[in-house]
């Protein structure tokens, strides 16, 4: 099945409203995810690589609302038209089985009063009927999968260290075979060492189960490693979308540029600078291309109007008024 489409973003509007003010945190973005791949999210902190995870998964709350755009996720057999399902619909249908979503600083979700066992018993109460011992056998082989020992289903949360719920959590949004996982920032918050080993470890997962991964993260060492692909995101918008050996050796979009260009290189004696200035507010973005005020090639029709989606080739798009044909 690689290559087909397992989930279509189409021109997707999706923000906080706060008062009369509209942070338009997810500005027009269009996306097609294809089966198996790992996706990479990548962007400056507050460009809106979160919401966007989370208008994909559908858990929207005020003051977040979706304005406009429409998300379908096809499985082999299915189609869900998620942005026409009520949250309540989404919990019944479609979250946990066929999409599953490990929230940014996730290791934190979860109830420290209540035993890891005791987790995974009500999520196989709530989402299958099979029986307690073999409730018990599932989650004893995620969470060893995940390098965690067997007697962790008997600890509280607060037993643990970050990295150990890091991983419940991962292993409670794999339990029942998602198509599509989208994890946010899934191993900022713990150290370097563990952080390598907790994405080994998902990666195996995910080579085995083929399931499709939107890692978000911004650290562009990850992405490098990790993805398949890679989408820019900038100021509420996507900017570039490609393979990531691609992206990385010929980024075409200006910001793009800067990100690879600030990436330390082995042998560098100084520290590589990254981009000037900073993003804007995105209740009162710039006119035109968001990026305009902080890009190097920056041309009058930048600062008038948004620029389009170019197709560069296949599974190659970037939108930049420097390769559109006039
Ligand atoms: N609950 C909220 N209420 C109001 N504004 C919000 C809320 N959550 C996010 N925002 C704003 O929306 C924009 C996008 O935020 P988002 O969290 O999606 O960015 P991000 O790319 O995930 O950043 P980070 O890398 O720091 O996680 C930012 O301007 C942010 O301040
Ligand atoms: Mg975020």
């Amino acid at each position: 099945m690689s290559g087909e489409t397992i989930l279509y973003v189409d021109d997707v509007r999706a923000g906080y409203s706060i008062g009369r003010r509209f942070i338009d945190a997810v500005s027009g973005v269009t996306l097609k995810l294809f089966y198996g791949e790992i996706f990479g999210l990548a962007g400056e902190s507050g460009c809106g690589k979160s919401t966007l995870l989370r208008i994909i998964y559908g858990y929207i709350e005020p003051p977040l609302r979706r304005v406009k755009g429409s998300i379908i996720l096809r499985s082999k057999t299915e189609e869900f038209r998620l942005h026409e399902l009520s949250m309540d619909e989404l919990k019944g249908r479609v979250w946990w089985r066929y999409i599953t979503w490990i929230p940014q600083g996730a290791m934190n979700v979860l109830n420290p009063t209540i035993r890891v066992r005791d987790h995974f018993i009500e999520m196989f109460r709530l989402h299958s009927n099979i029986d307690k011992r073999e409730a018990h056998k599932i989650t004893v082989e995620y969470l060893e999968a995940l390098g965690l020992s067997r007697e962790v289903v008997d600890a509280y949360p607060t037993q643990l260290s970050g990295g150990m719920r890091q991983r419940v959590v991962i292993a409670l949004a794999l339990l029942f075979n998602p198509i599509l996982v989208l994890a946010d920032e899934p191993t900022s918050a713990l150290d370097v060492v563990t952080q390598r080993v907790l994405l080994e470890q998902l990666l195996k997962l995910q080579e085995k189960f083929n399931f499709t991964l939107v890692l978000v993260s911004h650290d562009m060492d990850v992405h490098g490693v990790l993805t398949n692909r890679i989408g820019i995101m900038y100021a509420g918008k996507i900017v570039e979308v490609g393979p990531t050996g691609k992206v990385f050796a010929e980024p075409l979009h200006p910001y793009t540029k800067a990100l690879i260009a600030a990436l330390p290189r082995l042998g560098d004696r100084i520290t590589r600078k990254g981009l000037s200035g900073s993003p804007p507010d995105l209740s009162n973005p710039p006119p035109g291309c968001r990026f305009h005020p902080r890009c190097p090639y920056a041309m009058d029709v930048c600062r008038r109007e948004e620029p389009p989606i170019v197709d560069i080739e296949k599974n190659r798009v970037v939108s930049c008024w420097l390769y559109v044909k006039r």
